[in-house]
């Protein structure tokens, strides 16, 4: 491992490394700033949408003339008049019938937007939707996902990956830990619904959205809708939140349809319902970990099964084996994916997709295993520490996990723990720590940037990212003061709009190291002219930047963040409640740009993380398949009273695959928290559970008082 210590212990030189309120927090704070919804547009019209009603079937009636009747309707947009799709389109370049709306009478699960209400007022165009009569001829759906379930298969895209021989390693290992662990079904739930307003001005489609990606979106929209990719103008401004679900939304597809159709802007606002049934969600999985070790905890083995499920429509796969691709060192390693489709919407990508339930199951069996060899937990990782890429070979960037768990384990008072469970007691309450290790992927995605110096001595950069809520406005400012050496007072930055060119989606957690690598070139850039001219003119001197050349020249690398997470939890074993009491998390996640707003998505990564660990769960009918709890009271998130006092903090680490050292920190700190706390469940009451979430039941039904 390369010793990046000197480099990174260095004193900051600029601003990057210091804190730094966010830029629009005022705004924000105040109500100034405007979300997709708030924009205002002269004549605006409002669209609400129509949802399938059956779990699988053909429309047989729209009653479109009662509805055109009613006060201020001014259109139904539907399957026979909808304008047609290029089923080409989709996010990742290849068609994606989840987003082929109202292009037939197919109705391939419940929830599938069939309709389009459009009216003067959200008030009329919602009344409209309600009162609109659809018929269906209903079809036999088949709605439960199961591992054993006959029609299961291995995608494509999820092929077998090993190395060595993993059922002749398990035969041999003298201790072997075979468990299945279950994840159920989960919604991102932004705070901000999805929103978009679309309409015709100046030949163009402008666009106003909630969304994680202008460019990404205005350029699968051209496609979509076969328009010159250059027409489409999508911007959005400020999102409250996306967590993977804000791609390109059905409200937004169907915005441009009733914008085309009926020449006015129309905006569609989801309902929080809505949200739940259109927008994807996590996939259930459940998954079967094996590990077979030596009496020393020595990994010899690690096989890792996942069952998961998708739509009838489109193959999305959950990966969970992710986590197991680099995580620990070990004889042989087999990652095995297997998709069965049911009639369910298609799901995607949610907050740390494959890690955060991959690491639920590894992490739980890395405890058992612990437990079954008599190792401390946090030993048992450090022994299994890989010094390349478990199954690629490869390098690593860099890798300081071994920092997050001795760093962890001194803060969190880890050397005093008495490992038997079910010991520890406080009136009614068992008490537990427990302990699991993270990792998501880092790296770098091709951008464009461009900054203009002004004759006054100002900058403006344009990089068409996107703050989703994170801060990436912020440290985007510190990053170009930097590399120009200007203080940030003189720094105005343009995002979220796909005129600016293009740029990675924040996704992935690599928004700012892609976004900061643009902007780093494009100063260097605009330096090397302004090296050569002698005044700046009145229209200022712009430098360009595309790091695709620069990224595709990179050598392959195991490039991933690191973290381990530490809890404290206090279960009831008479009314199954758990309390996580305290929770710590050290990450190595590349250099830091700004700890300030570092720190709350860290805090907020590991908040999700007890949420995935206690509370969510989408729950559906079985018969009919519709979501029996698509709300926020039914579909509990943690709220503030579930979440203890957090630390979150890092160790040093620099990814010397991008210019500023940066990893992202977006989700790793959701991996490996709900392991930490099961962990510390079983460590509390001495009964695991391998299904999340740990709900009361699940502790009244396994726990004995
Ligand atoms: Mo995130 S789930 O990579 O948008």
């Amino acid at each position: 491992m390369t010793d990046l210590t000197e480099s990174i212990s260095a004193p900051p030189v600029g601003v990057v490394g210091t804190s730094h309120v966010r830029l629009e927090g005022r705004e924000k704070v105040t109500g100034a700033a405007r979300y997709a919804a708030d924009v205002p547009f002269e004549g605006l019209a409002h669209g609400s949408l129509v949802l399938a009603t059956v779990a699988r079937g053909r429309i047989t009636s729209i009653g479109v003339d009662d509805v055109l009747a009613m006060p201020g309707v001014l259109g139904v947009i539907h399957h026979g008049n909808a304008p047609r799709l290029n089923p080409e389109a989709g996010l990742l370049g290849t068609g994606d019938a989840t987003l082929q709306l109202l292009q037939d009478d197919r109705v391939p699960h419940v929830g599938r937007p069939v309709a389009l209400v459009v009216a003067e007022t959200a008030e009329q165009a919602r009344a409209g939707a309600d009162a609109l009569v659809v018929t269906y001829e209903e079809e036999e759906a088949d709605l439960v996902f199961s591992a054993d379930h006959p029609g299961s298969y291995t995608p494509a895209a999820a092929p077998e990956k090993h190395k060595g021989d993993v059922d002749a390693e398990l035969a041999a290992a003298p201790v072997v830990v075979d468990q299945r662990y279950t994840t159920p079904q989960e919604h991102h739930s932004a705070m901000e619904p999805h929103a978009s307003m679309a309409r015709w001005a100046d030949g163009r489609l402008e666009v106003v959205d909630s969304n994680q990606g202008s460019f990404l979106v205005s350029y699968v929209l051209s496609v979509l809708f076969r328009l010159d990719p250059g027409v489409v103008r999508v911007r959005a401004e400020h999102v409250g939140g996306g967590f993977g679900s804000k791609g390109i939304g059905p409200q937004l597809i169907l915005a441009v349809m009733a914008t085309t159709e009926l020449k006015r802007p129309v905006r569609v606002a989801l309902t929080r319902r809505q949200v739940f049934a259109t927008t994807g969600m996590r996939a259930a999985t459940d998954q079967r970990v094996r590990l077979g070790a030596d009496s020393t905890g020595r990994l010899r083995a690690i096989d890792h099964d996942t069952a998961t499920h998708t739509s009838t429509i489109h193959e999305f796969v959950e990966f969970p084996g992710e986590v197991t691709n680099a995580l620990y060192a070990a004889d042989a390693i087999r990652i095995r994916t297997s998709l069965v489709k049911v009639n369910l919407p298609t799901p995607t990508w949610m907050r740390a997709p494959g890690c955060a339930p991959g690491s639920f199951a590894l992490e739980s069996a890395m405890d058992e295993l612990a437990e079954a060899v008599g190792v401390d937990p946090v030993e048992l990782r450090l022994r299994n520490e890989p010094e390349v890429g478990p199954i690629s070979g490869l390098p690593f960037t860099s890798r300081n996990l071994v920092g997050c768990l001795t760093e962890g384990a001194r803060r969190f008072g880890w050397a005093d723990r008495d490992p038997r469970p079910g010991v520890r007691r406080e009136g009614r309450w068992l008490l537990g720590t427990g302990m699991a290790a993270g990792i998501y992927g880092a790296g770098s995605l091709p951008s464009t940037a461009a900054i203009t110096a002004h004759p006054d001595g100002t900058f403006t950069v344009g990089i068409g990212a996107a703050d989703i809520g994170t801060g990436a406005r912020t440290a985007l400012v510190l990053v170009a003061a930097d590399a120009l050496e200007v203080p940030t007072s003189a720094i105005r930055i343009d995002i979220a709009d796909s005129d600016l060119g293009q740029a990675w989606f924040a996704g992935g957690s690599r928004g700012t190291s892609s976004w900061t690598w643009a902007i780093t070139a494009a100063a260097t850039d605009l330096r090397e002219k302004l090296a050569d001219i002698a005044h700046i003119p009145a229209d200022g001197i712009t430098g360009r930047a595309d790091t695709a050349p620069l990224i595709g020249a990179l050598e392959q690398r195991e490039n991933h963040a690191h973290g381990a997470q530490f809890a404290e939890v206090a279960v009831d074993p008479s009314s199954g409640e758990v309390r996580v009491r305290r929770m710590l998390g050290i990450f190595a996640a590349g250099r830091i740009i700004n700890p300030l707003t570092t720190r709350s998505q860290l805090i907020g990564g590991m908040t999700m993380g007890i949420s995935m660990a206690l509370h969510e769960e989408g729950l559906r009918d079985a018969q009919f398949g519709g979501q029996v709890n698509g709300d926020l009271a039914g579909y509990h998130v943690s709220a503030h009273a579930d979440i203890p006092a957090i630390e979150a903090d890092w160790v040093p680490d620099y990814d010397p695959s991008n210019p500023s050292g940066v990893k992202g920190v977006g989700e790793v700190a959701i991996v490996g928290t709900a392991a930490a706390v099961a962990n510390a469940v079983w460590h509390a009451t001495g009964t695991r559970q391998r299904s999340l979430p740990i709900s009361l039941e699940r502790i009244l039904t396994t726990t004995n008082a």
